[in-house]
């Protein structure tokens, strides 16, 4: 096994490395004065099964650049390519809500299906798709889940936590956090009316000694944690702990959630971010080193 790490991933590929007692591979990828993307493999790839580690948060200048990466890798011998994305793009354009509109979860399934032999993500956004495999013709296809790590996150720092999903969708991994944490939870009803509008429906949480703790797959604009905490407020319940698995923070999304009365935001690190609590390196390790021969 040879692991390789995309530009912004040489934390996560490290941590990795060192888990699975793996060699890293040396590659050279940087940009022409004219925008092109170089890329050289200075590594032996012969018979190896290369383990390309890209998380696609803001994915559309990092797919080029790690298409030719795996295809150069398969032309220089590797047998395999296993991407390790902790965060899997485009699976919220799952149908065509409008006429006209492009289905991005599809597409982009079929172009990482056309040169990649693995797929290694967390969490990914599965709602009217259930599974990946589903719209990935990846061979090995492998969802890990967050939710024993942020289980474990709150027992060890929330006294009498009460587990919140901001919507439907969440009751996926909100019912098992509760579970785990033998805690009760509750299920928001939300709307979305547009990129940064949603309307939301809080249950009543009638036992106020609880802390609420917000669990959600993406904070993004924060628009759906936002509308929640404002609503919580004004039960007088105490400040909410928002957790999120996939942190793409776009704009002021962390400051506006903490003006509003968010206690703390805690993240997974499948996306670089300073709010990165949750260290889930080693779920993926785990599961790579049953891969390798
Ligand atoms: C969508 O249903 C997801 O589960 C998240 O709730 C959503 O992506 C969060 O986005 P935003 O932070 O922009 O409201």
């Amino acid at each position: 096994m040879i692991i390789f790490s995309l530009p912004g991933n040489i934390p996560f590929t490290e941590t990795l490395a060192v888990k699975l007692e793996g060699e890293i591979g040396a590659a050279e990828i940087r940009d022409f004065p004219d925008g092109d993307t170089y890329v050289r493999i200075n590594s032996d790839v012969r018979g190896k099964m290369a383990v390309l580690v890209c998380t696609l948060d803001h994915p559309n200048n990092k797919v080029l650049p790690l298409l030719f990466l795996a295809q150069t890798i398969k032309e220089l011998g590797a047998k395999k390519i296993c991407l390790v994305t902790p965060y899997l793009p485009y699976m919220r354009q799952d149908k065509r809500f409008k006429s006209g509109e492009a289905v991005t979860s599809i597409l982009f399934a079929k172009f990482l299906s056309s040169f990649v032999d693995c797929l290694i993500t967390l969490d990914p956004h599965l709602h009217r798709i259930q599974q990946l495999a589903e719209i990935y013709s990846i061979p090995v296809i492998l969802t890990l889940h967050a939710a024993k790590k942020i289980s474990e996150w709150i027992q060890n720092n929330v006294a009498l936590p009460f587990i919140i999903g901001p919507d439907e969708e969440s009751r996926q991994w909100v019912s098992n956090i509760a579970e785990a944490v033998h805690a009760p939870y509750a299920i928001i009803s939300k709307t979305r009316h547009g990129d940064r509008k949603v309307s939301v429906s809080v249950p009543k949480i009638y036992d106020i000694s609880k802390t609420p703790v917000l669990v959600d797959d993406i904070i993004s604009t924060g628009t759906s944690m936002l509308a929640a905490i404002q609503q919580l407020r004004t039960q007088g319940l105490k400040n909410p702990i928002c957790i999120g698995i996939h942190a793409l923070f776009s704009e002021k999304a962390c400051k506006n959630l903490l003006r509003a009365g968010a206690q703390t935001i805690i993240t997974c690190n499948t996306v670089q971010h300073p709010s990165n609590k949750i260290d889930i390196t080693d779920i993926i390790a785990n599961e790579i080193a049953q891969l390798a021969p």
